[in-house]
């Protein structure tokens, strides 16, 4: 059956418990599961058999919510993890090794690029950054090490738009899988595995769950790169020593990555979603068109009349007209820009304090895609541990805030800033 994405969100991956017929997906609140006999543990360990072992690896609510956002992404497997970082760890780590590195966009969440350009070093790892609209320096940067390119399609904080079409055409070339985190975007606005995306990450603690009770993340795999077209990832073509030899990509097929990440990833790294985790994130992802739809249409108004307000130097929000990345709206992000974008205030660091300070209806958290309009000011906070031309080029200068604009109403929400806007600009 063909269902479409608002039915998808409400079904994919859930059927009611065979057990008791719960009509909810159950919060299998279990460490581990009987095995039938010893034959079938022993299967289950030796992979021939898919079924549950230990909830470090597999579980039936998060199995769900596997299937559900593998689903709506259009990818053939995922794989939850403890968090958006989580996940981005877990999708490098099947690839790379020490040596290697990635080509990563400039235009990140700034605990990603953190991640990058500091943490992974001590894995051997090493991240190369590109401004992504460049499309021969990252040809460029990619060299003989380098395993993957790394990008957000609606980039946090600016909501800047990534042309994932022509980005994946360049890794392509290179024989390299296109990672892509669409945290921000949501698959209702963005599906990068049909802009050529090989994997898709997600920090669900974001708009996937969409109020703010879960830390999740999980990793989609397209199943469309061939592993063994070259020599470059010998963890899924060839035999896997921490498997006892297995050949992932062989046995798999494009499943391989998805087994890889539970058999090794989870089972070694341990960076499991928990079951209530799970629960809460399928709760949020069955209203997620809904929500996302206001989101845009709320971002849009509040977007406008910023950009008109004397006291807004600029608003980056991709659906506004006057942003360089408009014409990217309708072919990467055609249901709208997202709910997420900078403004800069004409009286610099000192006014963002003020607005941040003044605000009441808005929250002052260092999160977004909550069902509340949210504000930080990056530069001080997110995007602290970065050097100002890092910040700058990752949209967080110091005179801008960052906005993420809830399903409040608009009137609401314009009100509060016009409030606070007159005391920051006082
Ligand atoms: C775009 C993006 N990716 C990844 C992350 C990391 O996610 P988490 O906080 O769930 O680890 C964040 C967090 O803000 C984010 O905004």
């Amino acid at each position: 059956m063909d269902y479409g994405f608002d039915t998808l969100q409400v079904h994919a991956g859930a059927r009611p418990d065979p057990a008791t017929g719960a009509r909810q997906v159950p919060i299998y609140q279990t460490t581990a599961y009987v095995f039938r006999d010893a034959d079938h543990a022993a299967a289950l360990f030796n992979l021939q058999e898919v079924g549950y072992i230990y909830s470090r690896l597999t579980n039936p609510t998060v199995a769900a919510l596997q299937e559900r956002v593998a689903t709506l992404e259009g990818g053939a497997g995922a794989v939850c993890c403890s968090s958006g970082h989580a996940a981005q760890i877990m999708a490098l780590f099947p690839l790379m090794g020490p040596g290697l590195n990635v080509v990563v966009s400039t235009r990140l969440y700034g605990g990603s690029i953190t991640q990058f350009s500091q943490t992974i070093k001590r894995f051997g790892w090493s991240a190369k950054f590109v401004d992504f609209d460049d499309l021969d320096a990252i040809a460029a940067a990619i060299d003989d090490n380098t395993r993957a390119v790394f990008c957000e399609s609606i980039a946090n904080p600016g909501g800047y738009i990534t042309d994932l079409d022509a980005v994946a055409a360049v890794a392509d070339k290179a024989g390299l899988p296109l990672i892509v985190d669409n945290t921000s975007a949501t698959p209702y606005l963005c599906r990068p595995i049909e802009h050529g995306a090989t994997l898709v990450v997600h920090s669900m603690t974001k708009f996937l769950t969409g109020n703010g009770t879960v830390t999740g993340g999980v990793v989609v795999d397209s199943g469309r790169f061939d592993w063994s077209a070259s020599d470059k990832f010998p963890s899924l073509s060839a035999p896997e020593p921490a498997y006892h030899g297995l050949k992932f990509h062989e046995t798999f097929g494009p499943l391989a990555f998805t087994f890889h990440g539970i058999a090794i990833g989870l089972r070694d790294l341990g960076m499991t979603l928990n079951p209530q985790a799970a629960h809460y994130t399928l709760m949020g992802i069955e209203t997620l068109s809904l929500r996302m739809a206001r989101h845009v249409e709320n971002a849009e108004k509040v977007a406008s009349w910023l950009e008109a307000h004397p006291a807004v130097e600029a608003v980056t929000y991709a659906g506004l007209k006057s942003s360089p990345w408009h014409d990217r709206v309708a072919r990467i992000c055609p249901k709208g820009a997202g709910g997420l974008f900078t403004v800069a205030l004409k009286g610099g660091y000192d006014a963002c304090m003020k607005l941040v300070d003044s605000l009441n209806l808005f929250s002052h958290v260092a999160n977004l895609g909550d069902t509340r309009s949210l504000i930080i000011h990056s530069a001080s906070t997110t995007h602290r541990q970065l050097t100002p031309e890092q910040q700058t080029a990752a949209g967080a200068a110091p005179n801008v805030v960052r906005i993420s604009i809830g399903i409040e109403d608009a009137k609401d929400i314009i009100a509060d800033l016009e409030q606070a806007l007159a005391k920051a600009s006082a």
